[in-house]
């Protein structure tokens, strides 16, 4: 099959190792890609914002399949744009990514529903989300109904830095993105992820993982778009995991399709384990950076196979198989990220960092220099993903990787896994 892949990070670097190993795989096309990718594809230059140079692209290549990394094309209608021309699309089409793509359109939808998520208040004016946050005594989450990079959630503890928030989230700190805004009650417990597969119809389990989202140790500093990940997550025994599926996955998938807006792809949900059982704390249509570093090298399934049973409605008889063991996945930033950083740092070492078996390296704000050196040029710029049989001898490995790397502006958290 002609497989075209879609996005250039450290997820779709991911996705590129597993699809190229696939049987079904002939030839296997990425845009805008990495460095880390071309050992897996050709590479082509479309950015992932141009719907029309990739809907060509797809033509120019006969593509059996597309698969869409990132939420912005999707949210775009780029998997609507492939269907019309009768591609095979992994990824949902637009009113379904909506899930993302409108933090309130999904918090409306689990209403619907009967989900379980916290009480939240759809807020278009200052005045009425100022109103919401007395009323919540200021610990609430103030968030962007839009797409924010990752980057429109406050998680505040008093009144003061709520109204803060949501004044400068409607003052267009990010676009339109914030021209909505929910204020939700904070609920407590810890967080985990849950992946499933849905094909219209049917729903079955992917995998869990857990982030680590703040930029410090001890989860002190800014919010990152993540810093390490481990899977299975230990927090996500199989009672836990069938709750999740019975109470939030199995209705999304028939709560669409009964919308008229069937799902078929990844979702991604978020949650937080409460005393009172799983709360959605969000959902996403597509992989989580760095979850599926963490992810697909514990998948024994062929993952091609697994995304035709998506677009084909046929999940029902279809089984995923995983290694048993745990992945932990540890990011190497450029230093300062998530804010300003310097651009241009030569990296070395990498084969060294995968020396050991069950070790790899996964490249995402990297570039290739004139003279050929591997660059950071990005905020997130590699993942290193360990497995191991327990979490301690990945995160071990993990480390020792990262340690082989040379690469003198990288900085990355110490305490990933730690237990
Ligand atoms: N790691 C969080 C995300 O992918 O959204």
């Amino acid at each position: 099959m002609n497989i075209l892949l879609i996005g250039n990070g450290g997820r779709e670097h991911a996705l590129a190792w597993s699809i190229a190993d696939s049987p079904l795989t002939s030839r296997l096309v990425i845009t805008p890609g990495n460095p880390g990718m071309e050992a897996h594809g050709e590479m082509r230059s479309i950015a992932a914002d141009d719907l029309d140079g990739l809907c060509a692209l797809a033509i120019d290549i006969s593509a059996d399949l597309v698969v869409i990394g990132p939420e912005a094309p999707l949210v775009e209608g780029l998997a609507d744009r492939l269907l019309k021309l009768d591609i095979a699309t992994f990824g949902p089409r637009a009113t379904a990514a909506m899930l993302e793509g409108s933090k309130e359109f999904a918090r409306a939808f689990c209403a619907r529903h009967n989900i379980p998520q916290p009480v939240f208040f759809p807020v278009s004016d200052y005045e009425s989300a100022c109103q919401h946050i007395d009323q919540l005594d200021g610990y609430c989450v103030i968030k962007a109904d839009g797409l924010a990079a990752g980057k429109g959630v406050v998680v505040a503890d008093d009144c003061r830095t709520a109204k803060a928030a949501a004044k400068s989230m409607l003052n267009g700190q990010f676009g339109n993105a914030g021209k909505r805004l929910l204020i939700e009650q904070r609920i407590s417990g810890p967080e985990a992820s849950l992946f499933a597969l849905l094909d219209g119809k049917n729903a079955i389990l992917m995998a869990t993982a857990q982030d680590h989202k703040r930029a410090y140790d001890n989860d002190q500093g800014p919010n990152t778009g993540g810093m390490g990940a481990i899977s299975p997550s230990p927090l996500l025994n199989e009672a836990l995991e069938h709750q999740v599926m019975e109470q939030i996955v199995k209705p999304v998938v028939q709560g669409m399709a009964s919308e008229g807006h069937p799902y078929h792809g990844v979702l991604y949900v978020g949650l937080m384990l409460t005393s009172d059982g799983p709360q959605v704390i969000e959902f996403n249509c597509r992989f989580g950076d760095p979850e599926a570093q963490a992810i697909l090298p514990r998948l024994k399934t062929d993952i091609v196979s697994a995304m035709l049973a998506t677009t084909s409605a046929s999940l029902h008889h279809f089984d995923m198989r995983w290694d048993q063991r745990f992945a932990v996945t540890v990011v190497m930033a450029n230093k300062g990220y998530p804010r300003s950083y310097e651009k241009g740092s030569i990296i070395r070492d990498l084969e060294a960092a995968e020396q050991d078996t069950d070790c790899y390296v996964f490249q995402a704000g990297t570039e290739r220099a004139e003279n050929g050196d591997l660059i950071a040029v990005g905020g997130r710029v590699l993942a290193l993903t360990a497995l191991g049989h327990d979490i301690a001898s990945a995160r071990k490995k993990a480390y020792e990787g990262i340690s082989r790397v040379e690469w003198g502006n990288g900085y990355y958290r110490n305490d990933i896994a730690r237990t």
